[in-house]
């Protein structure tokens, strides 16, 4: 095999997101406008497609790939995806096979998950309350959450909660969090508010409740102790002594993570973003679709890593929003 892949900062590149839709059943607040224009379904890569991407980057060295959205499992037929990316846990060329989710149809795939050789999911959930929740999300239930994460953990999947810091909204409800999270022997990861695409009326900085601060009240009720363990992903991680849980801080805004940056993201249209917070990418469908062998596609992911930048930009330290955007969250799938 050729080198793996590593970038200009001689980070190695082994972890591939994919955005398998650009679609959702929620319209969270910070992430969406609640009217959005979605791309027609005739751009999407097929799913076959899809198959081929992921498998040139598993050829080139990808070891961990995180099926994201909007939300992945809205997507038709997403378990047949799913199953072939199965193929390579099972010949041992991946190591991990995971996704991010909104947890509202893990009642219906859990299983068939599990099965693919799935083993843990992050769930993002902002907040326990009901009436907010609705609020949070515009169109979700809370209670259709909740049960999907229970029927997750009934088929054996690890679930790990992605909470979004939302000054005056989940700001007083972190010990519920903290707590409910413990007892469910749930990983818990707390996410600062990025500057991504326009989410029509809101603003980011009324949003923004720094994690600096976050962490300072939860030191007010437990001990908290650095963790050195790294999960290949941004967050730093604390024990709670009294409870013996961990809580993990993605920070993009107080503390920048870029120099471990071991990931790129492809959306379902088979754009290669090489950093979440910059607007470069590299146009993979068309090398794919150019032909039938993957040495084109396999040249143009070589070239496009070789441009990934040192890192994001995001800034509000100015009281005002620098370092944005244009496009949402759920293009490239967090
Ligand atoms: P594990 O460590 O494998 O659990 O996953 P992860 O933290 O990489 O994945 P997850 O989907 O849970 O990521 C949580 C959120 O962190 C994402 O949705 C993004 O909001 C944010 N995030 C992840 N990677 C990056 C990154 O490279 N840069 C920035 N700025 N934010 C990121
Ligand atoms: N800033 C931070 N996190 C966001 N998410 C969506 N939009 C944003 C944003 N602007 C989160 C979701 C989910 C993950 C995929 O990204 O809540 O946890
Ligand atoms: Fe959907 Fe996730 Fe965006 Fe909420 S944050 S609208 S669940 S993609």
């Amino acid at each position: 095999m050729d080198l793996p892949l590593t970038d200009p900062f001689a980070r190695p590149i082994s972890y591939l997101r994919v955005s398998v839709t650009d679609r959702c059943d929620f319209r969270c607040t910070y992430c969406m406008a609640e009217n959005m224009t979605f791309l027609p379904k005739a751009e999407l890569l097929t799913l076959e497609e899809l198959d081929r991407m992921c498998s040139a980057f598993i050829r080139l060295g990808v070891e961990k790939l995180r099926i994201t959205g909007g939300e992945p499992l809205v997507r038709r037929e997403i378990m047949t995806f799913f199953r072939a990316m199965g193929r390579h846990l099972e010949r041992g060329a991946l190591k991990e096979l995971t996704l991010t989710t909104n947890g509202s149809q893990l009642r219906r795939f859990a299983r068939d998950l599990a099965e693919c050789g799935v083993r843990r999911v992050n769930v993002s959930l902002d907040t326990l309350d009901a009436e907010k929740f609705g609020r949070i999300t515009r169109w979700g239930r809370l209670a259709q959450v909740l049960d999907g994460i229970a029927a997750a953990q009934e088929a054996g999947l690890r679930v790990k909660i992605n909470t979004v810091a939302l000054k005056g909204e989940n700001e007083a409800e972190l010990f519920d969090l903290v707590d409910w999270c413990a007892q469910g022997d749930m990983d818990l990861t707390f996410i600062e508010v990025m500057p991504m695409g326009d989410i029509g009326g809101e603003d980011r900085l009324d949003q923004y409740w720094p994690l600096s601060d976050l962490r300072a009240r939860l030191a007010t009720r437990y001990t908290l102790t650095d963790l050195p363990e790294r999960t290949g992903g941004p967050a730093r991680y604390v024990r709670l002594e009294e409870t013996g849980s961990k809580i993990g801080f993605i920070t993009p805004l107080t503390h920048n993570f870029c120099e471990s940056c071991n990931r790129v993201r492809l959306t379902c249209t088979g754009e290669l973003y090489m950093c979440l917070g910059q607007e470069d990418m590299a146009d993979l469908r068309a090398p794919l679709r150019g032909s039938d062998d993957d040495a084109a596609l396999e040249a143009a992911i070589r070239a496009a890593i070789a441009r990934k930048p040192k890192g994001h930009d995001f800034d509000y330290s100015r009281q005002q929003v620098a370092g944005q955007t244009l496009r949402h969250m759920s293009h490239t799938g967090g």
